[in-house]
């Protein structure tokens, strides 16, 4: 039996609806040549229409090392701004009276991510390259791809390039696990090591990428340097941004945060997660923090307020136990800074120096130093992605992986 006249326009109709609210790509229409590694596949297009992409759950086993933490689970808000302050307080010694020692952890894990392709793109050669995005604390994978205007993903579709983008262990559609003994930042580290040898070795899409190159923000950022020092031939090249190596701002960023118990602050969102995932509590202190007024869009940001991310107490005594430098890594760098970063700069990325030239001498004295490059990105704070001068910046990064050679 045929459908009838108004079968047909109804099926129509719900496939505009649906292509409205969320543009799935046909399957049938789609480059992609496996749904391998992902479960429960999806298809999208990305933010601006520039890439197709497939999203799933990539289950990971892993042992990771991790520091014993003496603390528990925070009772309550009270507690939990306690520990901050003591952290806070003057010659605090928390960090090693908490500090247990090596320990190990071990499990299978879902990560939530997704794989782009510019559109039309196909590659036989076996050669291709794909840039291995990983967000920071108070975002998801959507740092990436936050909306037409402002997607990495799309500038990086647009110069030909794939792009892998993940929420890491705590996040969003990610596994949430023991958030003090298990989401830790070593971890994450072992996470994106498994994540680079399957794309590696065509285990995601049936697709081999021969090229990785990390492209990290803030906490993202970290989890790339940490990643080098232990596998420094993971990425052939590294970009870092909202990131340098001054943590002077660190503690003033905790304070500012005024970090809440996640399921109290957006009962909605993280109910029934454990008090140990916690959020910036309010959009002031998300805006000190992350943005510089007046060169964002306030309508962007009240979004990503809205949405904001979890981050764990296990993450915050490990944030930077993972920095260390990579001699062994000879690929190129690129350090990319907003001239207001808070976090990692108090707010002035030339003061003392420039703070993102600092990055490669001091982290990588072995990369290739023709091709590196450092950039501080006039009018940005430290959410560079979300501020008027994203397209400036994603068009250096491509820029700096283009003219290496990838
Ligand atoms: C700082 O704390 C340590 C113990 O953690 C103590 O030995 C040291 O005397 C303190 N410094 C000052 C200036 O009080
Ligand atoms: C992709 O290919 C289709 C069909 O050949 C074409 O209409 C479209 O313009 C192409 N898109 C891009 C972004 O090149
Ligand atoms: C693949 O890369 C190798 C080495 O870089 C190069 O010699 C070869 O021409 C490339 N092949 C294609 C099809 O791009
Ligand atoms: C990721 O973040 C975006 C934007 O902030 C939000 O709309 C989305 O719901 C988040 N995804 C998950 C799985 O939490
Ligand atoms: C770095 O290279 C040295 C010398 O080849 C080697 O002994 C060391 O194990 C390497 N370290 C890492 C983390 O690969
Ligand atoms: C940032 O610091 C540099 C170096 O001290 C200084 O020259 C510059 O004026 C400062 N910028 C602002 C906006 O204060």
């Amino acid at each position: 039996m045929f459908p009838s006249l108004s079968t047909v326009s109804a099926i129509q109709a719900l496939f505009i609806v649906s292509s409205l609210a969320r543009p799935w790509a046909e399957p049938a229409n789609s480059p992609f040549k496996s749904t391998t590694g992902f479960s429960n596949p999806t298809f999208s297009t990305s933010a601006g229409g520039f890439a197709d992409c497939i999203s799933g759950h990539i289950n990971l086993p892993i042992t990771s090392p991790s520091t014993k933490l003496l603390i528990t689970e925070p009772k309550d808000q009270y507690s939990l701004t306690a520990t901050f302050f003591d952290f806070l307080k003057a010659n605090s010694s928390l960090a090693t009276t908490i500090n247990g020692g090596p320990s190990t952890v071990s499990g299978n894990f879902n990560i939530a991510a997704k794989l782009c392709y510019p559109k039309n793109w196909s590659c036989e050669s076996g050669n291709a390259t794909v840039q291995f995005l990983t967000h920071g604390i108070g975002f998801n994978q959507s740092y990436w791809d936050f909306a037409e205007g402002y997607s990495f993903i799309d500038v990086a579709a647009k110069a030909g390039y794939p792009t892998f983008s993940f929420d890491r262990l705590g996040v969003g559609a990610s596994d949430h696990p023991d958030p003090i003994q298990v989401v830790q930042a070593r971890i994450q580290v072992q996470i994106i090591h498994s994540l680079v040898s399957l794309l590696r070795a065509s285990k995601l899409a049936n697709q081999a990428f021969k090229n990785v190159i990390g492209v990290g923000h803030s906490f993202g950022s970290i989890q790339s340097v940490g990643l080098l020092s232990i596998y420094p031939k993971d990425f052939d090249a590294v970009v870092l941004t909202g990131f340098s190596t001054s943590s002077l701002a660190i503690p003033l960023t905790f304070a500012d945060f005024n970090s809440a118990i996640a399921n109290q602050n957006q009962p909605a969102r993280f109910a029934g997660l454990p008090n140990g995932y916690l959020v910036v509590d309010n959009a002031i202190g998300d805006q000190t923090a992350f943005y510089a007024y007046p060169n964002f869009d306030p309508a962007l940001f009240l979004n990503a307020d809205t949405h904001k991310q979890t981050f764990t107490l296990g993450e915050f005594f490990t944030l930077t136990s993972i920095i260390a430098p990579s001699p062994n890594f000879t690929g190129p760098v690129d350090a990319v800074i907003g001239e207001f970063d808070f976090i990692f700069a108090q707010g002035n990325a030339s003061y003392p120096t420039d703070q993102a030239a600092l990055v490669q001498p001091a982290l990588f004295p072995g990369a290739r130093r023709e091709g590196s490059r450092s950039l501080i990105v006039g009018g940005a704070g430290h959410a560079i992605n979300l501020h008027f001068e994203a397209q400036e910046m994603f068009g250096h990064v491509q820029g700096f992986v283009g003219g290496n050679g990838f």
